[in-house]
């Protein structure tokens, strides 16, 4: 997340492997384009295209054309694009041949004399997570790891998710990529973190100071965080079956919304000072034992139903997934921090798939009045006081409170008020990548997972689905598409005398 003053990013070479993907078309294309298009790129960029399959340069960069008519932002400044794509070179090679490399390393190397990147050297790992640790080893033996004669220059590894699929194998693949670069080199990517809403929240708790009194135990009562998809599996059944929710958004998006809700202020905005104090938070999650896993975690997924008033199949029905599927569609948690702020304070983090509708918030509920004055003007129904920052689609914060309503009699109402994200300016364009690759062009690591921030996510997430592991589904599937997930995810809450916040489908104040 840089700072205030814009500056281009360092001239480099953006290495791209697994560049004929859908995530090169669909995100990282059109990030590149914003970003040029905001005047962040350097005049001296290259882009080099890497993958298994066969392509003249012509015909690459002409499916990168059209893929931009389908993913990037219409009307398309021709003009621009074209001096974008002109950048592009493409290299065939296998993955794990090192002939593939030492190929590589010439046009780099001819890129710094010709194109003035400086040896500066951004490797984006777009393949599949197969993939990551070979393409780190190889280019470390092909002693593109680290800066060299005659360009010093930087080199930066951006790694995709999923970082593992557990504890153990994210471990592993953390000693493959460390063994090839130090820690600062790399950039484990949660396009979360890219999002504006997102960073809005550190800078909403730490750039006022009227929240941090009160954000605390003693005055908040829980906090909500929900991930609503009104999205299936969109093509992705293959990868979604060996994921499933916990890993596809818990164990990562989520958990660094809640480090970001639950992080003690930082003395700087540094990058690792912000990263230290998220950490501590995903430390402090209080491990549970098998019978709380079971009574803290509930697990659905989706049959048939309609969203939108469109009938939608059921998850055992999408391609590529089995039958007899036992992936969760849906997860919900209850977690604990256990520290001095948030002792005691549930966090109930729930994300799915084919739900009601798209819906990314995170709802702090506070205390309810000490003393209820208004027992006779409908006090009994008086609802607690919410602060709900609501990261899409709509990008908001409201404020739940109680109010008069107007007349001689007291008679109480629930109001609102609204800040709408929109209102500060023009929105900008974006995939939520172009923040992302920006900040490893400059060296910017605060928005991206430490190798300990995802160890500590992997030591919650990991006993929880080894209890599932260990005791499949039975009830599968249990919520229909376009609800709010099964019924057991309600009474999660039920039993602690609460209820999730449902959005209702509304009218935004901010829309315009
Ligand atoms: P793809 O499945 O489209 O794979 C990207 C490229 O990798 C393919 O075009 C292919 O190129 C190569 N590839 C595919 N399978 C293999 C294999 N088994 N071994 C070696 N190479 C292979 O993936 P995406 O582009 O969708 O995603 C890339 C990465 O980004 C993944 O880690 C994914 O989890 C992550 N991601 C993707 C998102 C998206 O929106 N697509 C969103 C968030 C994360 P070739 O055969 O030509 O070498
Ligand atoms: C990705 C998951 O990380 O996030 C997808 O793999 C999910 O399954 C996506 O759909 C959600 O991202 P967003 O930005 O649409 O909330």
């Amino acid at each position: 997340m840089a700072s205030s003053e814009q500056q281009t990013a360092d001239p480099c070479v953006l290495v791209i492997f697994g560049a004929t993907g859908d995530l090169t078309k669909r995100k990282l294309m059109p990030a590149l384009y914003n970003l040029a298009r905001s005047g962040l790129l350097p005049d001296n960029l290259a882009i080099l295209a890497f993958a298994r399959r066969v392509h003249t340069i012509e015909n690459f960069r002409r499916d990168l054309t059209d893929a931009m008519q389908q993913f990037g932002p219409q009307p398309l400044d021709a003009g621009l694009w074209e001096r974008i794509v002109a950048r592009v070179t493409y290299l065939t090679g296998d993955y794990a041949d090192p002939a593939a490399y030492a190929t590589m390393r010439q046009v780099l190397e001819q890129s710094d004399a010709e194109r003035g990147t400086r040896g500066n050297y951004l490797y984006y790992l777009a393949t599949p997570p197969e993939v990551f640790a070979e393409v780190a080893r190889q280019l470390s033996a092909a002693g593109l790891a680290r800066g060299s004669q005659p360009f010093q220059g930087w080199r930066r590894i951006v790694v995709e998710k999923p970082f593992g699929h557990d504890l153990a194998s994210a471990r592993a693949l953390d000693g493959e990529l460390q063994a090839a670069f130090d820690e600062s080199q790399i950039f484990r990517i949660d396009h979360y973190l890219g999002k504006e809403t997102v960073q809005n929240v550190l800078v909403f708790r730490f750039a006022n100071g009227i929240f941090e009194p009160i954000w605390n135990r003693r005055y908040i009562d829980h906090v909500q965080i929900t991930a609503a998809e009104s999205v299936g599996v969109e093509g992705r059944g293959g990868y979604y079956e060996s994921a499933g929710a916990l890993r596809d958004m818990i164990q990562n998006h989520l958990f660094q919304l809640l480090a970001l809700v639950a992080m003690e202020p930082p003395i700087s905005f540094d990058g690792d000072v912000i990263r230290d104090q998220k950490v501590r938070v995903l430390q402090a999650i209080k491990p549970m034992d098998d019978e709380e896993i079971i009574r803290r975690s509930v697990r659905g997924q989706y049959g048939p139903g309609v969203i939108g008033g469109t009938p939608v199949p059921a998850y055992r029905d999408e391609p590529s997934v089995g039958r007899d599927s036992p992936t969760e569609t849906f997860a919900a948690l209850k977690l604990n921090v256990e520290n001095w702020r948030w002792a005691d304070v549930p966090f109930y983090l729930r994300a799915g798939k084919r739900m009601a509708r798209r819906e990314t918030e995170i709802v702090i509920q506070f205390r309810r009045a000490p003393v209820l004055l208004f027992r006779s003007a409908g006090a009994a129904s008086l609802q607690p006081n919410r602060l709900i920052l609501r990261i899409q689609p709509d990008e908001r914060i409201e404020v739940q409170f109680q109010a008069k309503r107007p007349g001689a009699i007291v008679r109480l109402a629930p109001a609102q008020m609204n800040f709408c994200y929109g209102d500060l300016g023009e929105s900008v364009l974006s995939t939520g990548y172009e923040t992302l690759l920006y900040d490893v062009m400059i060296g910017d690591s605060m928005l991206f997972h430490r190798a300990d921030m995802v160890d500590a996510a992997w030591r919650v997430a990991t006993p929880i689905l080894d209890v599932w592991g260990a005791l499949p589904p039975r009830d599968f599937p249990n919520y229909s598409a376009g609800s709010w997930g099964p019924a057991a995810a309600d009474r999660l809450l039920e039993r602690d005398r609460r209820v999730w916040q449902n959005p209702e489908q509304e009218q935004s104040p901010c829309d315009p």
